[in-house]
């Protein structure tokens, strides 16, 4: 299916499948292709963590005001954003892989790691907060695309107690939770939702 009709058929699915179970084969290939998103100087920032205990997905249940989705989707992942890949060793390290792998030369290696570094330098948490937030929702919608042309079905959720999560899950204010995401077989279709006319999104040159 191509990208468009992706995006012309895929809803946002509330009840799912509980019986039915995605191998980790096939979350690892789903993850692996959305990691290939454009993200900020490549420094890797989005972490995928799958919660596959169902102890606590029950925990998460009632901070995530009982969607039920929570617990009934095959997988249940927590979209993370690493504040240590900003760390200058990090940044130094993806670029020595480029060019350890052939990618560019030294002098381009050197070029990229000290902007990217330049870039983070400065930047306040709350910019790097920002940073994080770009990063991972574009892994996000990758992960979604792929996950749907693979034939599941998925929602996104912001509705949940972000630090009742970290709370139970012991996420450190290393990471920031950006968004659920849940994943699976569902048993009833989303409901249709409408988007507004595209005159009315688009603005050429200002916007008041
Ligand atoms: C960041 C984000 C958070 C969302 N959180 C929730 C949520 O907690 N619960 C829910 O039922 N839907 C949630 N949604 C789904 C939206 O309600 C849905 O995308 C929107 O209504 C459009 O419907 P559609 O995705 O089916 O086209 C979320 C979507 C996004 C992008």
């Amino acid at each position: 299916m191509s990208v468009k009709n992706i995006l012309e058929k895929r809803r946002s699915v509330r009840h799912y499948d509980a019986s039915y179970k995605i191998s980790s084969e096939k979350l690892s290939s789903l993850v692996e292709s959305a990691s290939k998103a454009p993200n900020g100087n490549n420094i890797q920032a989005t972490r995928y963590l799958i919660i596959d205990n169902p102890d606590l997905r029950n925990l998460i249940l009632p901070i995530a005001f009982n969607q039920q989705q929570v617990i009934e989707a095959s997988t249940l992942m927590v979209m993370l954003g690493d504040y240590q890949a900003f760390d200058k060793e990090n940044i130094i390290e993806i670029h020595e892989e480029g060019f350890q792998a052939g990618y560019y030369d030294e002098s381009l290696r050197d070029y990229l790691a000290n902007a990217a570094i330049n870039y983070y330098k400065h930047k306040s948490k709350e910019d790097l907060k920002l940073e994080l937030t770009r990063d991972v929702s574009l892994a996000s919608m990758s992960f979604i695309l792929l996950a749907n042309e693979a034939g599941f079905d998925t929602i996104t959720m912001s509705g949940y107690d972000s630090k009742k999560l970290k709370d139970i899950l012991h996420i450190s204010d290393r990471y920031l939770d950006v968004m659920l995401i849940a994943v699976g077989k569902g048993t009833k279709a989303g409901h249709k939702t409408v988007r507004h006319d595209v005159n009315k999104i688009i603005y050429r040159n200002e916007i008041s």
